[in-house]
């Protein structure tokens, strides 16, 4: 089967380090849960047939539902045709600033804000996603010449494998979008990263502090103790490794793709941890 990828850049996006998390999924679960889906990395590689995804961004998750809609999504496809055609800085900022006026913001049809937040993610600077305190993406224009939107067939590999497997889009709050998760589901977390020190963090108006480390370490426990298959990325933290002390911590080191710094590109430590032995799932 062919396979989908990330039809949007994400900060904190997995695609690096996918082998190394493939080798820690439990080797069979029944629903595959993911609560910060962002680009969906892990997701798009293992394309399960029953999953759960959800994130807090609204306008992300306006994306996987249009590609869940054959006729919004051939909707958005003529516009994202149209975004390629009239690219052009001038263009960009007209589009980026549609959000300023939240009413008319409001009105647009599904499918044009998606067709929005995939051709800013391609033509905006580094393919980040930052918005301002009072919700406005505030990311400069990129500087290309052209931009891809779609990348060849990848928008219609998503689109059908979306439409044609038993997957739940939520836009809710992590804790919430993981209460129907039963024993024998898997569950993914990739929570906005910890940090000793302030780094970037800003996906979404309410950021992702201490306490939110803190909640989702309760939430991981009790999936555990539901007999959930847990798995969780982050960085290698002091705070993460006093949370999740008691499970199985796997240090792997990985490339950072996104930083405010650009000079500061390069390896830091990541961390995967699971609440099961073995690198495939619980032994018998
Ligand atoms: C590290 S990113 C996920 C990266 C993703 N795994 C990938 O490969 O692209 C974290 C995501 O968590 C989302 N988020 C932040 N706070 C949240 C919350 N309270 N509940 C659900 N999602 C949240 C952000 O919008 C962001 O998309």
């Amino acid at each position: 089967m062919l396979k989908g990828k990330p039809f949007v850049k994400w900060a904190g996006g997995k695609r690096q380090i996918i082998d190394k998390l493939k080798e820690y999924i439990p080797e069979e679960y029944d629903t595959y849960y993911e609560p910060f889906i962002g680009g969906g990395a892990l997701f798009f590689e293992l394309s399960p047939k029953k999953a759960v995804i959800n994130d807090s961004n609204v306008e992300l998750i306006n994306v996987y539902k249009v590609l869940c809609n054959e006729d919004k999504f051939n909707k958005m496809i003529r516009v994202l045709n149209s975004h390629e055609t009239n690219h052009s800085e001038e263009y960009y900022y007209e589009l980026r600033n549609k959000d300023r006026s939240k009413n008319s913001f409001r009105r647009l049809a599904d499918y044009t804000r998606a067709a929005r937040t995939i051709y800013l993610n391609k033509a905006c600077f580094n393919g980040l996603y930052r918005v301002n305190s009072k919700g406005e993406f505030n990311v400069p224009f990129g500087k290309k010449t052209k931009v891809n939107t779609y990348e060849g067939s990848n928008l219609n590999l998503i689109s059908y494998y979306l439409t044609n497997n038993q997957i739940k889009i939520l836009n809710e709050d992590f804790e919430s979008s993981v209460s129907t998760a039963k024993k024998g589901d898997f569950i993914y977390f990739d929570p906005p990263y910890d940090s000793d020190t302030s780094t970037f963090n800003s996906y979404t108006e309410e950021g992702f502090g201490k306490e939110e480390q803190v909640r989702l370490a309760r939430v991981f426990k009790e999936l555990s103790d539901r007999g959930c298959y847990v798995m969780l990325s982050n960085h290698n933290t002091k705070l993460i490794n006093e949370l999740y002390g008691e499970f199985n911590i796997h240090v792997i080191e990985a490339k950072r793709n996104i930083n405010a710094n650009g000079k500061k590109r390069g390896k830091v430590e990541e961390v995967i941890i699971t609440n099961y032995e073995n690198k495939k799932g619980f032994e018998d």
